[in-house]
């Protein structure tokens, strides 16, 4: 049997054709454009990227199922009849609506976030984005008078396209902030709260396990948030098992079973890991907003010359020699949640190096890493191994920085399409068949003896100028 994973990220389209008989490949990959039309905003054109998950299904060839995993919390709105987009994407990192989240919490609304979705107000979460879409674009308010309006998350754009099934599944839902996570349905107070119409809202379906609809002749039997695709083709399935994805952000989760951990104090987010008809699965998740953006912003900046000199890097530590960056081009997230806070770097002396500076910058990303897995740790007992993907995984520097910083093991993969393995792995749950499983981590970082205590408190001293920026 052959099963076609779609993963619609925040940069690239791809798919990844996996087979019973153990074989792996990249069948298309594409990259779409990043619209940045004023300063914190960014969108995506729903056009390009519903024509890039067709174009890589077609690449996918004759295959028994498809999964297919998204990119969280953007969300956009669609015509129910026409099917038209009816606003961009509101991406993820989109900041737009950092003042009504403001206006919220001096309301007090944040318990009831908190309380219900589990979530601490921010713009990240669909919600905002959501009431800013009905608030801002004309065509939005025409469709709702005209009871035509849907609202959802990309994922819930692309199946009812696909299939012509407007659904969303657990994992996605819950990062939208207006479901309850324990009922797992829509939350008419936190709808109401936001100014979203509940009515214009996808169905709340298990993330694998069925047939979610049909793409053609193809049964489409998977559809999660990409970084719990990961979560689950890093293989992890136990309480404890952990994962950091160093993609455009970094996003660590750790299963937590069927416990929601609702610690507000540590800046964690409980969330569904995966749902299926027989089990639903909570995890635990952290992430730092900048970690490959961090990478790009050096390039275009001209202060990196290309993603191959993080290969290069082999001097000591720059936080040894007291340099060290905070990465919050778009503010700071878990454990801090501060959108005021600036990137910074501290320490730099005349003999500071450009390729210091780079270094440190890698540095930063680790170590704002470390402050997440420390949050986590006060709640979940986290594994000593942690497996670890993505661009920057790539960097034996950057790997071997991270496990220094944590004290805790780093293995890698030499086959690290993990996101689109998870989810190829939980299509194929629904066609009664297994995936055979990846090895575990076949390069290992193994933890030295470093002053990390140290650098902890040096990166927090830094975070704690970059706060209130702005
Ligand atoms: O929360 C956003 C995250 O899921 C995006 O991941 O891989 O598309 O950058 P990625």
């Amino acid at each position: 049997m052959r099963i076609a994973a779609i993963d619609q990220g925040t940069t690239s389209t791809r798919v990844l054709v996996a087979g019973t008989d153990g074989s792996l490949r990249i069948a298309h990959s594409l990259r779409h454009a990043q619209h940045f039309p004023y300063p914190g905003w960014v969108e995506h054109d729903a056009h390009e990227l519903l024509r890039n998950v067709a174009a890589c299904i077609d690449a996918a060839g004759d295959v028994d199922a498809i999964g297919i995993d998204n990119q969280g919390e953007s969300c956009l709105a669609w015509d129910a009849v026409s099917g038209e987009p009816l606003s961009p994407v509101i991406v993820w990192q989109d900041n737009r609506t950092k003042d009504v989240i403001e206006r919220l919490r001096a309301g007090g609304a944040e318990a009831v976030t908190l309380a219900r979705a589990g979530l601490p107000l921010d713009p990240y979460f669909s919600a905002s984005k959501l009431a800013w879409i009905i608030d801002n674009v004309p065509a939005v308010r025409a469709a709702q008078a005209a009871g035509r309006l849907r609202l959802g998350t990309t994922d819930a754009f692309f199946l009812d396209r696909l299939t012509g099934r407007f659904v969303t599944d657990a994992t996605t839902a819950s990062r939208t902030s207006l479901m309850n996570l324990e009922t797992m349905g829509w939350d008419e107070e936190l709808c109401r709260l936001f100014g979203v119409p509940i009515d214009a809202l996808p169905e709340i379906g298990p993330s694998a396990g069925l047939v979610i609809g049909m793409a053609g002749k193809t049964p489409v039997t998977a559809s999660i948030v990409d970084q719990q695709a990961a979560l689950y083709g890093h293989g992890c399935r136990e309480a404890g098992d952990a994962k950091i994805t160093f993609g455009t952000g970094a996003f660590a989760l750790a299963v937590t079973g069927s416990r929601i951990v609702r610690n507000p104090e540590i800046g964690l987010l409980p969330t569904v890991a995966w749902q299926t008809p027989h089990e639903t699965v909570y995890a635990v998740d952290g992430g730092v907003y900048d970690a490959g953006s961090a990478v790009e912003w050096l390039g275009r900046i001209g202060l990196m010359n290309g993603v191959d000199e993080l290969q290069t890097f082999t001097d000591a530590p720059a936080i040894d020699r007291g340099l060290v960056f905070v990465p919050a081009l778009s503010g700071l997230a878990c454990p801090y949640w501060d959108r005021s806070a600036a990137s910074l770097w501290l320490g730099m002396s005349s003999d500071t190096t450009r390729q210091q500076m780079c270094q440190s910058a890698l540095e930063g990303v680790a170590l704002a890493t470390v402050e997440v897995i420390g949050a986590m740790a006060r709640e979940v007992a986290v594994a000593q191994n942690l497996s670890i993907d993505g661009g920057l995984s790539r960097s034996p520097y950057f790997s071997q920085f991270l496990a220094d910083a944590l004290g805790r093991n780093i293995s890698t993969r030499s086959f690290d399409e993990l996101t689109s393995l998870g989810c190829a792995a939980l299509a194929a749950l629904a066609v009664g068949t297994e995936l055979p499983a990846i090895a575990k981590g076949d390069v290992e970082y193994r933890a030295r003896d470093v002053d990390r205590q140290a650098w902890r408190q040096r990166f927090n001293q830094a975070v704690g100028h970059s706060r209130g920026w702005r």
